[in-house]
């Protein structure tokens, strides 16, 4: 996040452009709380996890008398463009603002460890989050290869499994699941009976973690207790937790956050239309919401069927 603040307002401040830096997301759009940023504002951030402008979950935001408080005080500081960053509930928040608000262009910066942006093949934080979570990995290793014991190792990624299946297939785990769906359960214990069979002493299983608000027992812990039930091996739980989301960040996400802030401030000069900065082949670019919608429109499977048999 840090990186992409000192990119966004470095590169729109050197376009001649003044930035205002809200505190605490959206939460501060709504209280009107924020800070003139200038060049030195954003000096030796870089190299730092987290955001300097804080955040919150504003639910308040997801209200229309939230978002008009919201319109209110952009219109009193004399703010054309609204710059956010974060996953898929920010952007959401984000095209729902401007619908209602045609007048402020909204432009959103895809900032997440969930990777949940499905318009960028990549989101800023997401490589840093599976280093981390794949260094951790990497010491359990350690303990499970000398105490002969499994590992199931719970990563975060809210609905996505995009965290879980890079965490996995780098830290080399015998398998990856997301227990939302039934079978993968049963293959999961099928897989490491047939590990032991075959001599190995230790698995690694990498799961994604539930949904919060439905469960109370952690997806790691469903399925260690199942492993150890059936398979009567010795067997340990782990959640990684909120380490995913701090800490150093790798030059990937550093290089992603610098060329998506330059590119955002880029897209004020050239263009007029509200939109997201993505990640596309390999190639950053402006997407405007219209032509997202068009992509999503493409990916609705019934709409398909119908328009091709008309
Ligand atoms: O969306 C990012 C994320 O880290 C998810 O992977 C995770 O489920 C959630 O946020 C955790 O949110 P909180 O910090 O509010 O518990």
């Amino acid at each position: 996040m840090n990186a992409a603040i000192r990119s966004v307002v470095r590169s729109t401040l050197s376009m001649g452009h003044s930035v205002y830096g809200y505190y605490n997301g959206f939460e501060g759009l709504i209280n009107n709380n924020y800070e003139m940023m200038t060049l030195r504002s954003v000096a030796n951030i870089i190299h730092q996890g987290g955001t300097i402008l804080r955040t919150t979950r504003s639910p308040e935001f997801f209200t229309e008398e939230g978002r008009a408080k919201v319109y209110q005080n952009l219109l009193k500081n004399d703010i054309e463009i609204l710059v956010a960053l974060g996953g898929d509930g920010t952007i959401k928040g984000l095209e729902v603002f401007n619908s209602e608000y045609p007048g402020i262009r909204t432009i959103g910066l895809p900032c997440t460890i969930d990777n949940d942006c499905f318009f960028s093949e990549d989101c800023i934080g997401y490589d840093t989050a599976t280093n981390t979570a794949v260094e951790a990995i990497d010491r359990v290793r350690d303990t499970a290869g000398s105490h002969q014991r499994t590992f199931v190792i719970e990563v975060m990624g809210r609905s996505s499994s995009d965290l879980a299946f890079s965490v996995g297939l780098s830290a080399g785990a015998e398998y990856v699941l997301d227990l939302t769906d039934k079978q993968n359960l049963e293959d999961c214990v099928q897989v490491v009976s047939e590990s032991i069979n075959k001599g190995k002493r230790a698995s690694l299983i990498v799961v994604l973690e539930s949904d919060k608000k439905n469960n109370t027992v952690s997806a790691a812990h469903v399925v260690t207790s199942e492993l150890e039930k059936r398979l009567k091996i010795d067997c340990r739980a782990l959640v990684l937790g909120h380490i995913q989301r701090g800490g150093r960040p790798t030059s990937h996400d550093r290089v992603l956050a610098s060329i998506m802030g330059y590119q955002l401030a880029l897209s004020i000069d050239g263009q007029s239309e509200s939109g997201v900065i993505v990640k596309k082949r390999g190639r950053v670019l402006f997407r405007s919401f219209e032509r997202l919608k068009k992509v999503q429109d493409s990916q609705n499977h019934l709409e398909l069927i119908k328009t091709l048999s008309l």
